[in-house]
Parts: C-alpha cells; structure tokens; sequence
C-alpha cells in the first residue's frame, strides 16, 4: 500500500539552485509529489517542527539555519516512502553518505545538508500535518 512521506528542500540547496535537481532525483525514484509549496518560515515555526530536538546543542543553530531563507515542503508517496526517501537521502553527515545520494550529490555539511524526510510513520504523521492542511492532500 502507499506510503506517504514528508520532505524539505533545505534553505541551502534552494540557494544553491538545485531544488529542481533533487525533484527530479525524488520522481526518478518513484516518489509521486502529493502536494509542494515553497515558502519562508519563521524561527518560532522552525522550533515547533524541530520540537524532538529541544534542548540539544544543536538545536538554535538548526532553527535559524532552516529559516534562513525560502525552502519547499513536501509530501512524497509511494509503496515504503519513508524508509525509501531516508535511502535516498543518505547519512546526515554529507561526508559518510554513499554515493548516489542527495545528501552526497548536494549537502554541504552536515547542518546544511540539502534535503529533510520524516524518520518513521508518527513523525510523518505530525510533520504532514504541521505544515499541510487536510485540503491540501486530496
Ligand atoms: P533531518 O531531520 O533534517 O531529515 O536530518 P536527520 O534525520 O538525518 O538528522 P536529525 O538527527 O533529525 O537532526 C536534524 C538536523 O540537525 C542537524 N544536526 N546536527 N551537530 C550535530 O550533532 C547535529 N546533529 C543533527 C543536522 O543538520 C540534521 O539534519
Ligand atoms: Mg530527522
């Protein structure tokens, strides 16, 4: 049965330009784009997606990164999408990540690492509905 994930184009790799680059890599791998939009958040957005990591070292830095600039929110589908979009990720750290990867092909580093996707069914579940509403997703 289809799955559906949720995914960001990260502020860097839009700066950079490659937002059409990595769509292309999603679609060539199966994924159906549900919904897309691409927009500016603010920092208190930011710090309620990233809620999970509150209280880590990392966790300012992160939420001003990733309202730094304009990035594109996603939901992606296809049968095993949120295991399937982590693989085509790759490892969060740019520089472990295998070759073929997103992260491999456009991150940078490892906080500005290019692309995001929901790591399990619950976190999908919260990060679709944190930034699509229900009418979105038809
Ligand atoms: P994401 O949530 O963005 O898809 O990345 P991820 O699952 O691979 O990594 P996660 O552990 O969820 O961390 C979210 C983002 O925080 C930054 N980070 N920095 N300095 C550090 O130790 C550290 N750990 C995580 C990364 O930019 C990561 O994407
Ligand atoms: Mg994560």
């Amino acid at each position: 049965m289809a799955e559906r994930t949720f995914s960001i184009v990260k502020p860097d790799a839009v700066r950079k330009g490659f937002t059409g680059a990595i769509l292309a890599e999603i679609e060539r791998a199966g994924f159906q784009i549900v919904a897309i939009k691409r927009q500016t958040i603010s920092k208190a957005q930011a710090k309620g997606f990233y809620a999970v990591h509150a209280g880590k070292p990392f966790f300012d830095g992160l939420c001003d990164f990733i309202s730094s600039g304009p990035l594109v929110l996603m939901v992606l589908e296809k049968e095993n999408a949120i295991a399937d979009l982590r693989k085509l990720m790759g490892a969060t750290n740019p520089a472990n990540a295998e070759d073929g990867t997103i992260r491999k092909k456009f991150a940078g580093s490892m906080s500005e690492n290019a692309i995001h996707g929901s790591d399990a069914p619950e976190t999908a579940a919260f990060e679709i509905g944190y930034w699509f509403a229900g009418y979105e997703l038809i």
